[in-house]
């Protein structure tokens, strides 16, 4: 790429086997829900280390019908992290729960474990932890001891966490059911997707129900005892997420390559996750974030600030009930800048030259464990 090309805010990379694989499958005239979705489904159990995964539309609905398949109800409370996308939340107040916020540590950008264990009510009925940008490691391993002391189900949103690790566990097997992400953005990418991934067969088979008319047998007894809708996933887009999978340590390695680039150009400001792996955003951290993407902008690199503190969501205003002084401070700080595993090894360099060269102080991320 030309120094002077524009660099997008997400580059995903896609060689020519993926555009191959999608041409044989369409070939083969299966298209809908078949073979490769359910093949695709045992590789992600299997890359997860976990027993069961159920492919579905999106990450969105991945978390929605991990609610619904724990049993959790309308007006149910779940708590859920103070920053971030707005998918979570949504994915779970579109269904009618009740999410309450939990501040995150700003070391790490995922929820805040001494935080958490102050806000369970008796009320509280499930938690959903962020693997914020691929971020495992202890917050993780601690929520997860919380919510089993508790009796809590805890959902894992590992979307930007395919193939991370901590302390010999893959990211997405931590909670009692965890749930990815096939967006453009991610390390692996069908366009639109997402799973389940649980060890747990009974919540499995409740999710696959669900999102197959109500009931996993109707097709052969032409019997309909259960409510249920169509959400599946399908041969197409499993024939692009299987060829991803198969080169999936490539791909984690092309992010580190790019990461660790940048991040020496940067002199070890960029936001870091735990185990050696790499982020899946390139995140730096100052006081005038406004002017580090419009300087940015003018070298043609497409940083952005994006997310909020939830609270501070028109929509999510009357969540405001504490101070989230951490995700306050990320959304006044954080600036994100182009990722993805179309980003080079050169282009990570000259992302990093050009937040040099603005000259705006970074603010140096605290390390994670
Ligand atoms: C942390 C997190 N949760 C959930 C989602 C939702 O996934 P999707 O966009 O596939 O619905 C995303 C993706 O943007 C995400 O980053």
């Amino acid at each position: 790429m030309m120094a002077t090309d524009f660099l997008p805010t997400v580059q995903p990379w896609l060689g020519p086997e993926c555009g191959e694989a999608v041409r044989a499958q369409v070939d083969s005239g299966f298209l809908g829900p078949g073979n490769a979705a359910r093949r695709f489904g045992e590789r992600l159990a299997a890359l997860a280390g976990v027993s069961h995964a159920v492919p579905t539309i999106s990450g969105t609905i991945a978390l929605t019908v991990a609610a619904k398949a724990l049993g959790l109800n309308p007006g149910d409370e779940i708590l859920v992290p103070a920053y971030g996308v707005v998918s979570t939340i949504n994915a779970f107040s579109s269904a009618g729960l009740s999410p309450r916020l939990v501040d995150i540590e700003f070391a790490t950008g995922c929820m805040d474990v001494a935080e958490l264990r102050q806000r369970v009510t008796p009320k509280t009925k499930a938690v959903c932890f962020v693997d914020f940008s691929g971020h495992t490691g202890d917050p993780l391993v601690e929520a997860a001891a919380l919510c089993r002391e508790r009796g809590l189900p805890l959902i894992e949103d590992a979307a930007c966490a395919l193939g991370q690790h901590f302390a010999g566990q893959q990211a997405g097997s931590f909670g009692t059911v965890g749930c990815l992400s096939f967006s453009v953005a991610k390390v692996m990418t069908t366009g639109q997707g997402g799973a389940l991934l649980t060890a747990d067969r009974g919540l499995a088979d409740r999710a696959a129900a669900w999102i197959d008319h109500g009931d996993l047998d109707w097709r052969a007894t032409n019997t309909h005892r259960h409510i249920g809708t169509n959400l599946r996933f399908n041969d197409v887009l499993a024939a692009l997420g299987l060829t991803q999978l198969d080169t999936i340590d490539a791909r984690l390695e092309r992010k580190r390559t790019a990461f660790a680039a940048l991040q020496e150009e940067l002199d070890g400001h960029l936001f870091t996750v735990p185990g050696g792996e790499a982020p899946l955003h390139n995140i730096v951290f100052c006081d005038q974030p406004e002017a580090m993407v419009r300087e940015l902008r003018a070298r043609n690199i497409g940083a952005v600030q994006q997310y909020r503190c939830l609270a501070n969501q028109p929509v999510y205003a009357h969540l405001g009930d504490h101070a989230f002084a951490a995700a306050r401070r990320w959304e006044r700080t954080s600036v994100y800048l182009p990722f993805g595993l179309g980003l080079t090894a050169d282009d990570a360099r000259r992302i990093g030259r050009a937040v040099r060269e603005t000259g705006l102080p970074l603010h140096r991320p605290r390390p994670s464990n």
